[in-house]
């Protein structure tokens, strides 16, 4: 079988680099082009993520795949769309909208930016969650006459969360949600946060962080109905933190719903989801979609970051919540650069692989 031939924007970036290693021998995908911004186009892969002094800055652990090492970065102008089959966009936004345009207008672009995501065409993808609402691609496609698509995945605080509401808002009915977020380092980007800053801290705030976790939530869970996607009928409320931790996402949940929702009952529903999760089998998908702690120490970012492969999202602290009248409170961990970005667009693409949309 001829491998899908992709090219990833922003191969430099933390997000970037995750997708370097979620590609390194992929049965489906090949990387034949890569890209960043001026500074680094022109160098070597291994030259072009050096620190200004020299230091090579490879962040997500293990060794550079051989493959990428010697590969040329390209200025995104510079990339050759006749000879693709995909794009993997991971640059910051404002940059991102340009470059996803005109991508878009000759190739399928999957991306972790928040560029394209609250346009009404466009759906915000979370495999395993919402893959029927991958249909909106072909309306996009056409309204926008492009021979491709833009399909965004989440912020990577939304991801965990709408995970875990799925089930609960299926089951019990879900109405109210408060989350307070334990957010690690890597998801401010590579220069986002200082260390002077982080060290012996938290940062009480992320800009845009809470209105992006309200509006995706909601789009997420959503249905798609004649062409649009109708919003869940959730309220959420939201406090993002920053802390120091350098992998992964925790987050405390607070979730109202319709119909009374015991403990234990919350782990059988998640166990019953496990085994009927639309990605089982993909080769990116982790065996179990969710694991379920009884023991109260859990989820903790050190032990569940490598759970999964980074694709599994652990919850843990399940208890009834007094304060509604019906109603549960719970942790969750979710990796932001595993499944919250670059190897859950890996999953995203693997679905719409095998939806027949790449
Ligand atoms: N970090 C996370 O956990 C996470 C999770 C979910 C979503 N996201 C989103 O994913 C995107 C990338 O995030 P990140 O954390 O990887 O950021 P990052 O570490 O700051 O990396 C940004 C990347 O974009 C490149 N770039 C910047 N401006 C460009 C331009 N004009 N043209 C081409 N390339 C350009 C950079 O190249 P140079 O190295 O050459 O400057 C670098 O490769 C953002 O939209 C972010 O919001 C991040």
């Amino acid at each position: 079988m001829d491998k899908k031939r992709v090219a990833i924007i922003g191969v430099t970036g933390s997000v970037g680099q995750e997708f370097v290693l979620s590609l390194d021998n992929h049965p489906w995908f090949e990387v034949t082009q890569i890209a960043a911004s001026e500074r680094s186009a022109g160098k070597k892969y291994v030259d072009a993520i050096r620190e200004p002094s020299g230091i090579i800055a490879w962040d997500v652990g293990g060794e550079i795949p051989e493959y990428i090492k010697e590969m040329t970065v390209r200025r995104v102008d510079e990339i050759d769309t006749s000879q693709l089959d995909l794009v993997f966009s991971a640059v910051e936004s404002e940059a991102a909208r340009d470059i996803e345009t005109s991508m878009a207008a000759e190739l399928p672009v999957i991306s972790t930016s928040s560029a394209y995501r609250y346009e009404e065409d466009v759906p915000i993808l979370i495999p395993g969650v919402n893959d029927e609402q991958s249909e909106l691609l072909d309306i996009q496609k056409k309204n926008r006459n492009w021979k491709g698509w833009v399909a965004p995945l989440p912020n990577c605080t939304t991801t965990g969360l709408a995970i875990t509401l799925k089930p609960l808002l299926e089951k019990y009915g879900a109405k109210k949600v408060m989350m307070t977020s334990m957010q690690a380092i890597s998801g401010g980007g590579k220069s986002g946060v200082s260390a002077m800053g982080i060290t012996d801290n938290i940062l009480p705030y992320i800009p845009k962080e809470e209105g992006k976790v309200r509006i995706e939530t909601r789009k997420i869970l959503g249905k798609l109905e004649n062409g649009k996607i109708q919003d869940a009928d959730i309220r959420i409320s939201c406090t993002c933190t920053r802390v120091p931790v350098i992998d992964g996402h925790t987050e405390s949940v607070f979730v109202e719903t319709q119909k009374e929702i015991d403990p234990k009952v919350a782990k059988e529903t998640y166990n019953e989801y496990n085994k009927s999760i639309s990605v089982a089998g993909l080769p990116s998908a982790p065996k179990d979609y969710y694991a379920f702690h009884e023991d109260p120490t859990r989820p903790q970012p050190r032990m569940e970051r490598e759970v999964g492969g980074g694709m599994t999202t652990t919850i843990g602290r399940v208890e009834k919540e007094e304060l509604f009248e019906n109603g549960l409170k719970y942790m969750l961990f979710s990796h932001n650069k595993k499944m919250g970005s670059a190897k859950g667009a890996v999953l995203v693409a693997e679905m719409l692989y095998k939806k027949g949309k790449i």
